[in-house]
């Protein structure tokens, strides 16, 4: 049996959610794939730092911060050690960056990422703002390093774009791409059209914990537009910022709004989407669109999310997630894991 050492940088929705898969999955791990993934260690901002060479017993560490969601994680050091310091030293062959997005600047998860591949570590993020902000920079780094970058659920959860283009479409262009990718706009829109109220709708989005830390970031477009440069950068080629992209959020919309969207037999949606321009430049944009119900971006409902890559060779091609959350999430963070063990 091989042993893939991990360590997590962050553990709230998806590293309490990764920590649940991991143990769920071990047998099947152990059976398929003679694998056990060890988490041997987690760093947190407020809860503490955990490393432990023989593995932390994560139902153990899950279940203390579900029993008080202030707790210092169980077996925590008692001094303090700085998240660079923690990456560089603690025993993982991978690192999973897990803390909060800063839609403003992708830190300090580039520098997480980026010292993490210094020390010769392989790479696992589902945080977007290292892809929108840093993609080239790490992609060089990990190349230079032999080490990995991967980043599956930086958009839509766990669903498999980004392993979609880069194993199942070989010698494939992609020229644009439209959809709807932020969760807690679309429940918002969702709850609302239903009559209920925009609290209402954030809140549940909070409770199902896909709502991001400061829920502005969602629903002011942010979110969308950072995955519209990660989803940029990676699939096309193209080397963007989020200021470069088109923002508007679905802040200015009412229920009114939503209503005459209905009578009208169209459904409002914040459309994320990217193009090529006649010289090849490529553009991106956020923007509500009240869309026909024929349309299939205009029936996700709730935090179901869907992407139509435009490609050279498939013509439009979609993938959608139904109901996405944390669980997904966590398995996009686990299938990159996988994929980084297989080819070891
Ligand atoms: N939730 C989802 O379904 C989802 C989906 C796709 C992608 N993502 C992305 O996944 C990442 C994690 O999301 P989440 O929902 O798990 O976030 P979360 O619940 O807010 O947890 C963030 C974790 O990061 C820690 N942290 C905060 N600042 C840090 C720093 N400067 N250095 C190191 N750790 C820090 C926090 O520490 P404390 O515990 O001490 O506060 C916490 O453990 C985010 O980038 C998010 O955009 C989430």
């Amino acid at each position: 049996m091989r042993t893939v050492r991990v360590a997590l940088v962050g553990f709230g929705n998806v590293g309490q959610a990764l920590a649940d898969l991991l143990d769920q999955r071990a047998d099947v791990l152990y059976q398929q794939y003679h694998l056990d993934v060890s988490v041997t260690g987690i760093a947190t901002a407020r809860h503490g730092t955990i490393i432990a060479p023989d593995g932390v017993d994560l139902a153990r560490t899950v279940a203390a911060i579900e029993d008080d969601p202030a707790a210092t994680l169980p077996g925590a050091l008692t001094g303090a050690i700085a998240i660079p310091a923690f990456i560089a030293t603690v025993p993982a062959d991978i690192i999973v960056e897990l803390s909060p997005l800063a839609p403003e600047s992708g830190q300090p998860a580039i520098r997480h990422c980026e010292t993490a591949l210094r020390n010769g570590k392989h790479v696992v993020t589902a945080n977007k703002g290292p892809v929108a902000y840093g993609y080239r920079r790490l992609r060089d780094l990990a190349l230079s390093q032999h080490r990995q970058f991967r980043f599956e659920s930086a958009v839509m959860d766990g669903a498999p774009i980004f392993a979609l283009v880069e194993k199942a479409l070989p010698a494939t262009k992609v020229r644009g791409f439209r959809g709807v990718v932020n969760s807690t706009s679309n429940l918002v829109l969702t709850m609302m059209t239903a009559g209920q109220t925009l609290a209402e709708a954030v809140a549940e989005a909070q409770r199902r914990g896909v709502a991001e830390a400061d829920p502005s970031y969602d629903l002011d477009g942010w979110d969308a537009t950072v995955k519209v440069c990660a989803l940029m950068n990676a699939l096309m080629d193209a080397d963007v910022r989020p200021a470069d992209i088109e923002r508007t959020g679905i802040g200015d919309i009412t229920a009114d709004d939503l209503r005459a969207a209905t009578a009208a037999g169209t459904a409002i949606k914040l459309v994320a989407e990217a193009w090529e321009a006649r010289d090849g430049t490529p553009h991106g944009r956020v923007v509500p669109r009240a869309l026909p119900l024929a349309d299939p971006l205009a029936t996700l409902a709730g935090t179901s999310n869907m992407l139509i890559l435009r490609t050279d060779t498939m013509g439009d091609l979609a993938i959608g997630e139904y109901d996405g959350g944390t669980p997904q999430t966590a398995y996009g963070v686990l299938a990159d894991i996988l994929h980084i063990a297989d080819s070891e």
